[in-house]
């Protein structure tokens, strides 16, 4: 650890997107420690690629991060801990509100207590609800149609409250399609159950899934098929550096979408991934899945032009490329 750069906790770091933040801040020169209680997070890649700190804790332990924070001088936090699937929330609204409202609301007055004032935040562009216009800006209104979209609105507001109230500065980063994975192919997104398509295509060629299913084929896009906005992995980290150094250098609580600007249709993702893959794999259509909307696509000039942000990886084929290095070494020859 260096004693001259500033200390960055990271939670949900074992995970997907907050491993490659580890990366990131590792590589811009920040000491990292990552908090993780490891309910989806992946100890083998705190411990072999990105070998840094790891303290096995939960959000909700008031005490643990107490004694965190008293005893280590952390500058700020990068808040990625979280459950994440939507489906599982509408079954189960207690957990997601307990684990990503209350734990976040632990987390925040553990820091109150400790002053410690920066704090960077993964939203979701779920918060939006029923796009009205493509692309979303960050005006878009807000109308949360699962538990867990709810649970990251609610933090939004209570990091609202919070800077009107103690003088907590977040910059808040609504994710639309997290994707791809390091270019190293040592890190990259393994979820269980997996959820997301573009993993679940690369599985289905790896045989791994019998078939891959599209949800519906009758929306109103060029192929029928719904269209999302996939953002490289590597492309939210770069914000989340840009994010943590507007806080570190005084800046304002703000909001910002992180999307690509282009959406891609499920059949493109499909056909990318067996192009990419150079395998044919099964792929069967049903019927569409309530709540799904036809098209969401984001516009990110406001981290543009506030943080100088700008995606280096924007392309489908360099991103399914990209996730298709890592499935091949994680899953290739289990
Ligand atoms: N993946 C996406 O496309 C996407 C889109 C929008 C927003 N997000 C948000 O980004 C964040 C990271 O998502 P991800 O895809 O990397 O998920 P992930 O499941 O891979 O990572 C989440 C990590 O948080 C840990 N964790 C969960 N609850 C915890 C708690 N109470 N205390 C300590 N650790 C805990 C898990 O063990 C896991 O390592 C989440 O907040 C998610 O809501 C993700």
């Amino acid at each position: 650890m260096s004693d001259n750069q500033p200390t960055i906790l990271v939670t949900g770091g074992a995970g997907y997107i907050g491993s490659h933040a580890v990366l990131s801040l590792q590589k811009a020169g920040y000491n990292v420690i990552v908090f993780d209680n490891l309910s989806y997070g992946h100890p083998e890649i705190i411990k072999d690629v990105l070998k840094v700190e790891l303290i096995v804790g939960d959000t909700n332990d008031r005490p643990l991060l107490d004694q965190l924070f008293s005893s280590r001088n952390i500058t700020a936090v990068m808040h990625f801990a979280a459950f994440i699937a939507v489906g599982e929330s509408v079954k189960d609204p207690a957990i997601y509100y307990q684990n990503n409202v209350v734990g976040t609301l632990t987390l925040l007055e553990a820091m109150r207590a400790a002053n410690i004032n920066k704090f960077v935040f993964s939203s979701t562009c779920a918060i939006y609800g029923t796009p009205q216009e493509i692309p979303m800006t960050e005006t878009h209104p807000n109308n949360p149609l699962s538990p867990y979209a709810y649970s990251k609105y609610m933090v939004e507001n209570i990091l609202k409250h919070f800077d009107q109230a103690y003088g907590l500065k977040s910059v808040v980063f609504r994710y639309f399609n997290a994707s791809g994975a390091d270019p190293s192919g040592n890190l990259g997104e393994d979820h269980t159950p997996e959820t997301h398509l573009i993993p679940l295509a690369l599985l289905t060629a790896l045989r791994k899934r019998d078939h891959l299913f599209i949800f519906g084929t009758d929306y109103d896009t060029p192929d029928g098929t719904a269209i999302r906005d996939y953002i490289h992995v590597n492309d939210l980290a770069s914000a989340h550096i840009l994010g943590l150094k507007y806080l570190l250098n005084g800046g304002k609580s703000e909001m910002f979408n992180l999307g690509n600007g282009n959406g891609f249709s499920v059949r493109e993702v499909i056909n990318m991934a067996k192009k990419v893959t150079g395998i044919d794999f099964l792929v069967k259509e049903s019927d569409r899945r309530p709540g799904d909307a036809p098209m969401l696509v984001g516009s990110s000039e406001k981290a543009q032009s506030i943080l100088g942000w700008q995606p280096q990886y924007s392309d489908l084929e360099t991103i399914v490329n990209h996730a298709w290095q890592w499935h091949q070494k994680r899953h290739g020859n289990s």
